[in-house]
């Protein structure tokens, strides 16, 4: 059995005073949810703050970017070791860091070695664009990004990865995926290129989230897939309800 995971991505939002206004009101109640990993993952300002916000409860907390370098000349960065002595998770490859500050799948590859070599868990994030969707390519694009972003790892370290999958057509934009769309390239795609460069057991063994426009409404669905174990959600996890959602989502897996 895998355990489902929803993982909050704040993005550029949220002030320390606003965070911690927001996770004092949301606290107790994400704490409660039983039976799944929560995870949230605010900017690296804010991040030390959360830290001690959240020493006394088991919700976890993630970067949404990491270099690859230990330490150096890399202005702007932060490196494995700072990311954690605050957090136990990192994102890497978002879109939007693949689309505004040209991430290719062999810097992400990199960060995820960097991230599991500093005992980091790592949420690698794989989706085509609309442009490569209406063209058939989905399949091929991210059979392609699995392998990249994987190359040079053991079976032992990719069975305990999460895997995002976030078509990029339905990040922000209210538009989710269908569930079985999202479901079959999260079982034939992402699984099945992983069992092809590993083994079922490994294939099985990762834990795959869906992305993009995940709401409280929605979650029920995709969790009912057998082959979606959680959610990365952006915009709704920066409201009250983000609660409810993450309730939702372990309530439906159970
Ligand atoms: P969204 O973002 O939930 O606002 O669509 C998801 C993501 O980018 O991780």
């Amino acid at each position: 059995m895998r355990r489902p995971i929803l993982a909050g991505n704040w993005k550029m939002h949220m002030t320390i005073a606003e965070a911690t206004d927001f996770v004092r009101s949301i606290r107790r109640g994400l704490n409660e949810v039983r039976d799944v990993d929560r995870v949230l993952c605010p900017p690296f300002t804010v991040l030390a703050a959360m830290r001690d916000l959240l020493s006394a409860t088991e919700i976890g907390l993630g970067a949404q970017n990491m270099h690859w370098e230990e330490k150096g000349a890399f202005t702007g960065e932060v490196s494995p070791p700072m990311v954690r002595e605050l957090a136990q998770y990192v994102i890497l490859g978002h879109s939007e860091r693949r689309a505004y500050f040209h991430e290719t799948d062999e810097m992400v590859n990199r960060k995820v070695h960097a991230a599991l070599a500093h005992d980091l868990l790592p949420i690698v994030c794989v989706g085509e664009t609309e442009a490569q969707y209406d063209a058939g390519q989905t399949e091929q694009v991210v059979g392609a990004q699995v392998r990249g972003c994987l190359a040079g790892l053991t079976a032992g370290q990719v069975s305990g990865l999460v895997v995002a999958y976030e078509p990029v057509w339905a990040i922000g934009t209210g538009k989710a995926a269908t569930v079985a769309g999202a479901g079959a390239v999260i079982g034939l795609t992402i699984r099945g290129t992983i069992a092809r460069l590993y083994d079922q057991g490994t294939a099985q063994a990762v834990r795959v989230q869906y992305g993009g426009s995940v709401n409280p409404a929605n979650i029920a669905e995709f969790m009912a897939h057998p082959d979606v174990d959680g959610a990365l959600v952006g915009g709704a996890s920066l409201k009250p309800d983000f609660v409810d959602l993450v309730r939702v989502a372990a309530e439906t897996k159970r």
